[in-house]
Order: C-alpha cells, then structure tokens, then sequence
C-alpha cells in the first residue's frame, strides 16, 4: 500500500504505468491492492474479476470520477450516473449511434475524411498525425452529435474543447490563470454555445434523429423532460468521449501499418478492390461495403489489443463485496485492468507482436474489452469503428505516407499515443 496518504502514487507516476501493474500482476497475482492519488484500490488483472464488477455484480459498484473532472463535463453526463436515469440516458445515446443512423453518417464520414486527407497532403509540411486525428474525430463527433451544425459554432466548441482538454489533464487549482481555472471558464462557454444551439433547435422545431434530438424530444412515463444542464451535460460529455480516444486508436493504427509493408499491401488489396468497384470514388462507399473489409477490420482489433488506450477503469464499491475469497471494503476503488487481460500470454499467445491474423478465432469470453463491459460499456464503438474504416479505405487508396523520425516510444495524452504525436508526411499515390 506503500507511504501514508501518497500511497504508491509516486511509483505509479514516476514509472510507465504499464510496467506498475505489469509488475504488481506478476507479483501478486490476479488480485491485489494499493493506494493511489489518496484512494485505497483493488485492482484486478483477470477477465473473470472484470466481469464480476462491470457485469454480473454491477449493481455493487458505482462510477467514481474525481469532482474536478466532474465538474468539466458535467455532473448529469452518462459516464457519471447510474439507475433509471443513466438507462433512460443510454438508450437515447444508443438510439442516436444505432446501425440507421450510422448508415446515414457513411457519406458525411467520407467527406471529412477526404478534406482531412487533402488538407495533409496540400500542407506538404510534416504533419502530427494525432493532432489531425483529433480534428476528424471531433468533426465526427459533432456530426452524431449535432447533425451539420453551422461552420461558426463548431469552430468556436472546438477552441473551447482544446481549452477544457488541457484543464481535464491538469493538477485541479482554482487559481486564475493555470489550466484548470481556465478550462472551467471555456466549459462555461462551451455551455452557452450549446444554449444557443438548443434555443435555434426549438425555434425550427427540427425533428432531427441526432443526439441533440433524442435529447430534446425525451419524455419519461410522468412526462417529466430534461432539462438544459441535463441536456449539455451529455452533449459535452459524448464529444468528450469520441475525441482523443478514436484519434489515438486512428494515430495508432497509421504506425502499425506504416511498421509492417506485407501488412500494409494487404489492406491496400482488400481497399483498392472496394475502389475500383466504386468507380475509382465516384460512387460512395456503402454500409455494406463498410462490413466486408475483414483484413482492415483485424487490423483495427489487434491496434484495440495492442494500444489498449483506455487501460483500466474505476468502480467504487458501494457495500463490503467478496469476490473470491476476497474482501473488497465498501469505499474501496476498483480498478479492473483491461491493458492487463490483453497483454497476457495466456489468452493472447506473444502479446507483444502485432498479428492480426489472432482474430481469425474470437477472442476468449472477457479477455477483450477495449470498449469496457457491461452497463457502462461504450455506445460509441460502432462509430469508432466505422471513422476507421472509412479514414483507411481513402487513405491506402489515394495516399502514402512515412513517418519522419526514427525515435519511437509511447506519450500519454493522457491515452498512450506514439511519441511526438506521429510526425509524417503525406503524398498522393501516382
Ligand atoms: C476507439 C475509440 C473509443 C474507445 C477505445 C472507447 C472506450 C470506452 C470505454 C472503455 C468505455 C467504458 C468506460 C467504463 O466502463 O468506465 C467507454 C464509455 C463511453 N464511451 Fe467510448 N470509446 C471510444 C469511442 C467513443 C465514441 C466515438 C463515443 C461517442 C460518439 C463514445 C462514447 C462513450 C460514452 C458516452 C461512454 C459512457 C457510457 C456509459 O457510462 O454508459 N466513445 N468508452
């Protein structure tokens, strides 16, 4: 539990923590306890022990976020709740993502990501690959969000967002002038953008199938609706959710295919096939199309695998729980360790090569959860998919890229992203 109060937390920060569980798991096994950032923690490596508290014991545990971040995203958004309201809330977020919607976003994906694709190549400068990534998927985001919302705002959420990020990612001080203080003041802008956008929704009285709509239009069984802070609460915090998690996976992804030629050709096979069946581009890509790229789609499960961005989550035990023979005192964080499961050799045979072809067989019951499990688990990872779907099928067939520099390593941003954020060239195929 090491050092009264500061705990391990000195340990877990001062060393990648990646090698902190990995070593703790070897040590202790599948099950074991430390304190950190001033909480005592269980944490658990196995996929039964993740199941236990994010599925079948679900009800035992709550989401558990510090207040300061809280506080940046709202305290009615989805992440935060639980009960009738996080279901009732879930299911509009659901309805917002399901396949007939998503089908409907198949075009507007694609033109994003022609013009992000363009734009790199038109600078010819190196470009940060996750910084650009982060552009698309916030575009994206807005778009499940919003629907096409007007130039002006979403260039105004997106500064706002850029603020708030910075803010979420820093010591809480309320203090004018640092980071925290001002990402309270750009949420607070960010509210009112939203406030604007709500109030010219209601004077059109759209009747639009996006968030926002679902939002809007939602009546419990006494006819009770949600509120505005309700409202942008969950608006906020889904832009939030999409965001730096696909542009990490996508920045990921770019860096795997780059390391490995025989992989790339293959996905390059598999895409300019779809291509020229579409005319070269002239015709869009359709749903269909999107569900028949098997060699792409391992390569986007194995970069899941393989990068784990989201490499545990929080749970607080809300009554004493035994899990196996163990207590787990009421209070106690839990922390089940997804980058762990993934990692292990037992379920995933030289977890440190990038091999697709390991998803030609499903993956053991529980041992992969790169979108979490269970109540919590996330709505999203149908749209994460198909931005990387439609961002590769443009990308291998129209351009070519090389990464500049040869230092690799792994920044955290706070998800793990290659170093420098993936500086790299762009040029369009001859
Ligand atoms: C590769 C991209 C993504 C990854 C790896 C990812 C991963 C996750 C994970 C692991 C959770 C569960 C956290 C927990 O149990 O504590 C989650 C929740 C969530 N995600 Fe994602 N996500 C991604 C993209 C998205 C996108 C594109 C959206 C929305 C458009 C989204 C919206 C959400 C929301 C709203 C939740 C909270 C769900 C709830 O509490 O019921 N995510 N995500």
């Amino acid at each position: 539990m090491g050092w009264p109060y500061i705990g391990q937390t000195l340990q877990l920060y001062s060393e990648d923590p990646n090698v902190f569980f990995a070593s703790k798991h070897k040590r202790y096994g599948e099950v074991f306890k430390s304190h950190i950032l001033g909480c005592p923690c269980v944490m658990l490596a196995g996929p039964e022990a993740a199941r236990f508290v994010l599925v079948t014991h679900a009800h035992l545990f709550k989401p558990t976020y510090p207040k300061s971040k809280e506080k940046l995203i709202g305290p009615s958004a989805l992440f935060f709740s639980q009960g009738h309201y996080h279901s009732s809330i879930r299911k509009l977020v659901q309805t917002s993502l399901s396949p007939q919607r998503l089908r409907k976003l198949i075009p507007l994906i694609e033109s994003e990501a022609i013009s992000a694709l363009e734009s790199w190549v038109s600078s010819s400068q190196v470009i940060n690959v996750f910084q650009s990534m982060k552009k698309f998927s916030f575009d994206i985001g807005v778009l499940s969000v919003f629907g096409e919302l007007d130039k002006n705002y979403r260039d105004q959420l997106k500064e706002m967002y850029c603020i708030v990020e910075k803010g979420y990612n820093s010591f809480p001080n309320w203090i004018p002038g640092t980071a925290y203080s001002k990402a309270l003041l750009a949420r607070r802008r960010i509210r009112e953008i939203i406030s604007e956008i709500i109030c010219k929704r209601k004077e059109q009285r759209l009747m639009e199938k996006d968030l926002l709509g679902q939002l809007l239009n939602y009546k419990d069984e006494k006819g009770q609706t949600l509120n505005d802070d309700q409202i942008a609460d969950n608006l906020i915090g889904v832009l939030f959710a999409a965001q730096d998690t696909t542009a990490s996976v996508l920045t990921w992804i770019l860096k795997y295919l780059h390391d490995h030629h025989k992989l790339l050709q293959a996905v390059k096979d598999e895409q300019v096939a779809i291509y020229e069946g579409n005319e070269r581009g002239k015709k869009a890509l359709t749903w269909d199309q999107t569900r028949k790229m098997p060699i792409t789609y391992k390569v986007i499960l194995e970069t899941l695998r393989m990068a784990s961005i989201i490499s545990f989550t929080f749970r607080e035990a809300t009554v004493d729980v035994v899990y196996n023979g163990y207590l787990i005192p009421k209070g106690w964080k839990v922390m089940p360790l997804f980058r762990n499961i993934h990692h292990n050799p037992e379920f995933y045979p030289s977890p440190h090569n990038f091999d697709p072809s390991r998803f030609e067989v499903a993956p053991k019951p529980n041992t992969f959860m790169p979108f979490g499990n269970g109540v919590h688990s996330c709505p999203g990872n149908e749209l994460a998919k198909l931005n990387m779907l439609i961002l590769v099928h443009h990308l291998v067939t129209k351009y070519r890229w090389e990464v500049v520099g040869s230092q690799s390593g792994i920044q955290y941003s706070p998800f793990p992203v290659p170093l420098h954020g993936l500086p790299a060239r762009f040029w369009t195929n001859q």
